[in-house]
């Protein structure tokens, strides 16, 4: 995100103030600009049209699902990958064409293919031989699927995000034979078209080497076994930037050897170039969001450590504590001043671990001072939970130097929507 300070050496984006939006929506709270979105969608979009390449871009909404997100890539000509029903819900409620929609998901249950299957979602992504009976015995009419193999390829990211090995919860086995027997048992079904095959790698990766040779495996193995997949959805992981230690994806580069490797497998082996898909989640939204905090406590204990405390916490901000992420935090309500210290910036749950960053640099923070931890776009409100009852951030879009509400900051009432009251018992005191 770019990020400048203005003459009171306030951090703002586009010209709009963070602490401004503070004010305004309170905190914690995330700021996404809406305009970086919109340009990692075109940048993808751009990437493959130039290939001249049949393609789909979706959007992996487990990233970030909100209502005007959707819109917004429903506007930029996106796709959209859902898991659940809770997604396609979303999907759905913000006018999202149930046509450019695939559902994926190792345990789809009974309710979610119902409820695809009536939406017209465009394919299932088939993860598992039952789920093919399961969806054929549904269907009252033809249903495209695709096949999520697994190519048995390691990505080198962090083992919980890595999805492309053998030892896995997801896929079909390409090496133990899975792949072959649920492409055949698609075509036997009654009501099944097999469209053609998906994979992802895993998450968070930076070489487009990865995905090149998945795909140079995976279609030397459809020609062998003399599959015809129409589609070849090659998923997502693009990496962003969280500190100066990561890579960004290179986009432009990355996606133009993708389309090359494609385009040349498939003139050697004389196989028919299939649609090329697409699936980034992190690098559409994750840049592009940061989330904004209140400073209450400062702890220095002497020769040890300086916690800042901030107004949130793990309920907002999961990934350290799960993943050992690292992060990047700017003073966001005044221009820095004094000597950096070893800061530990520290939620305000009950729990040791909830940390958003372990011994940084960080100038001397006060009391009432706003700290932006950046590049929390992707996997933080997707992921945020109401852990010590506490209440799910508002979200803004800033766009141009404008800005809008586009999530609520959850109330203390939301915390009991569901609860069962004595009076719906029908109890009396
Ligand atoms: N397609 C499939 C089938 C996936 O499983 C995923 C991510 C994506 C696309 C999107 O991947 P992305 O482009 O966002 O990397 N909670 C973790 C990330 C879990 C990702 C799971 N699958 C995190 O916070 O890093």
């Amino acid at each position: 995100m770019n990020l400048t300070r203005n003459e009171r050496g306030e951090l703002t984006i586009r010209g709009v103030s963070l602490p401004s939006l503070a004010d305004a929506y309170g905190t914690p709270l995330f700021v996404y600009d809406e305009d970086e979105i919109r340009s990692q969608c075109r940048r993808f979009h751009d990437s493959l049209s130039t290939s001249g390449l049949d393609y789909t871009v979706s959007y992996a909404s487990k990233a970030f699902s909100s209502v005007q997100l959707f819109r917004l890539m429903n506007e930029e000509a996106m796709g959209l990958d859902v898991v659940s029903e809770g997604e396609l819900y979303t999907a759905l409620a913000s006018g999202f064409p149930a046509d450019r929609i695939h559902f994926h998901g190792n345990n789809k249950t009974e309710a979610e293919i119902r409820y695809a299957l009536d939406a017209g979602i465009e394919y299932f992504v088939i993860d598992s031989i039952g789920e093919i009976e399961r969806i054929d015995a549904l269907a009252d009419r033809d249903v495209e699927v695709l096949v999520r193999i697994n190519p048995g390829v390691e990505a080198h990211t962090h083992e919980f995000i890595q999805t492309g090995q053998e030892d896995s919860k997801f896929g079909l086995s390409i090496e133990k034979g899975l792949a072959l027997d649920g492409i055949s048992r698609i075509q036997a079904a009654e009501h099944l078209v097999f469209k053609g095959v998906h994979f992802h790698i895993g998450s968070q990766i930076y070489d487009p080497n990865g995905m090149i040779t998945t795909i140079d495996k995976v279609l030397r193995w459809l020609h062998e076994n003399n599959i015809q997949a129409d589609v070849l959805n090659a998923g997502g992981g693009f990496s962003i930037r969280y500190t100066d230690e990561d890579i960004s994806y290179p986009i432009e580069d990355g996606v133009t050897r993708i389309t090359e490797t494609v385009k040349n497998v498939c003139a050697e082996l004389d196989y028919p170039v299939p649609h090329l898909s697409l699936e980034p989640g992190r690098s559409i939204v994750g840049e592009a969001g940061l989330t904004l905090y209140r400073v209450g406590t400062v702890k220095d204990i002497p020769d040890v450590n300086t916690y800042v405390s901030i107004d949130g916490g793990m309920s907002d901000h999961i990934r350290t504590a799960l993943y050992d992420a690292k992060y990047t935090l700017q003073l966001a309500n005044r221009e820095p001043e004094g000597k950096e210290i070893t800061t530990t910036v520290a939620g305000k749950l009950c729990e040791s671990g909830d940390l958003i960053a372990k011994g940084i640099e960080l100038p001397p923070v006060e009391p009432g001072d706003l700290l932006a931890v950046l590049s929390t776009g992707a996997y933080h409100y997707s992921m945020a939970s109401n852990y010590n009852q506490m209440l799910k951030p508002a979200i803004v879009f800033v766009s141009g130097n404008d800005h809008r509400l586009v999530i609520r900051r959850q109330s203390l009432e939301d915390l009991l929507v569901n609860e069962v009251t004595d009076d719906q018992l029908g109890k009396t005191k």
